[in-house]
């Protein structure tokens, strides 16, 4: 993609508010936007995330009422909920370096600096600090998938109105180790979404990036 493609790309994006609900994401498109997010970069690339993608329309149905009632969780082409972990044990320590060794066909002996270090700063930090640690890898994979999209021209929607808690319910959640924290909703926009014209609210660019020489 050439500068003027990608910076078009870019202000093409906007949240979508409302999709035409009868335009399907073809599979072709679906496979590079899902190895945007499998190929994500994370602290440690630990991969603290899941993808959960929705296709089932009652399921879908129900998500929409604890979704502030909007339509993107229902008329989208697909629609992908991210959970992350929040918590990590040294089973899931163990199952990230087995698969270092796997992938890259090295001694496990390699990575005992390694697990010691994941172990200190994961599995022993405080609760708190690693669940606001695992949301925000997760916030990464949504900006790849954002982007990826984007430059697709395909629509999306990144959204936190939801209630994570009855979406863990309806999702199964409970008990699994994994939680929602945000969502993505991806397809083509109605044409009758005022939004697609209205102008980009951004402050100033020399505001907010800024040079220390
Ligand atoms: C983390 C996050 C959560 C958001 N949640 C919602 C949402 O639930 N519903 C919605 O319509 N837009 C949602 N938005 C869209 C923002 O309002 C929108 O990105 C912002 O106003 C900038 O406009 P633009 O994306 O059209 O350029 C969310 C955006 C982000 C980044």
């Amino acid at each position: 993609m050439s500068h003027a493609q990608i910076k078009d790309a870019l202000d093409w994006r906007y949240a979508t508010k409302k999709y035409d609900a009868t335009k399907k994401i073809s599979a072709q498109d679906w496979e590079t936007l899902e190895r945007s997010l499998h190929l994500a970069p994370s602290s440690y690339g630990i991969q603290p995330w899941r993808f959960l993608v929705i296709e089932n329309p009652e399921v879908r149905e129900k998500l929409k009422p604890v979704s502030w009632g909007q339509s993107q969780v229902t008329d989208a082409s697909h629609y992908v909920v991210f959970l992350y972990k929040p918590e990590i044990d040294t089973a899931f320590v163990q199952k990230y370096l087995d698969r270092i060794v796997e992938v890259r066909q090295i001694p496990a002996q390699g990575l005992d600096g390694l697990k010691n270090m994941l172990i200190e700063n994961l599995v022993k930090a405080p609760e708190e600090k690693i669940r606001t640690w695992s949301q925000r890898q997760a916030y990464i994979a949504m900006g790849f998938l954002l982007q990826t999209a984007a430059m697709l021209k395909i629509d999306s929607t990144p959204m936190e109105g939801f209630d994570p808690a009855a979406y863990d319910k309806i999702l199964g959640l409970e008990g699994s180790g994994w939680k929602s924290v945000a969502s993505v909703a991806l397809g083509y926009r109605h044409p009758e979404d005022t939004f697609q014209s209205l102008k980009k609210v951004r402050f100033p660019e020399d505001t907010v990036i800024q040079y220390v020489k």
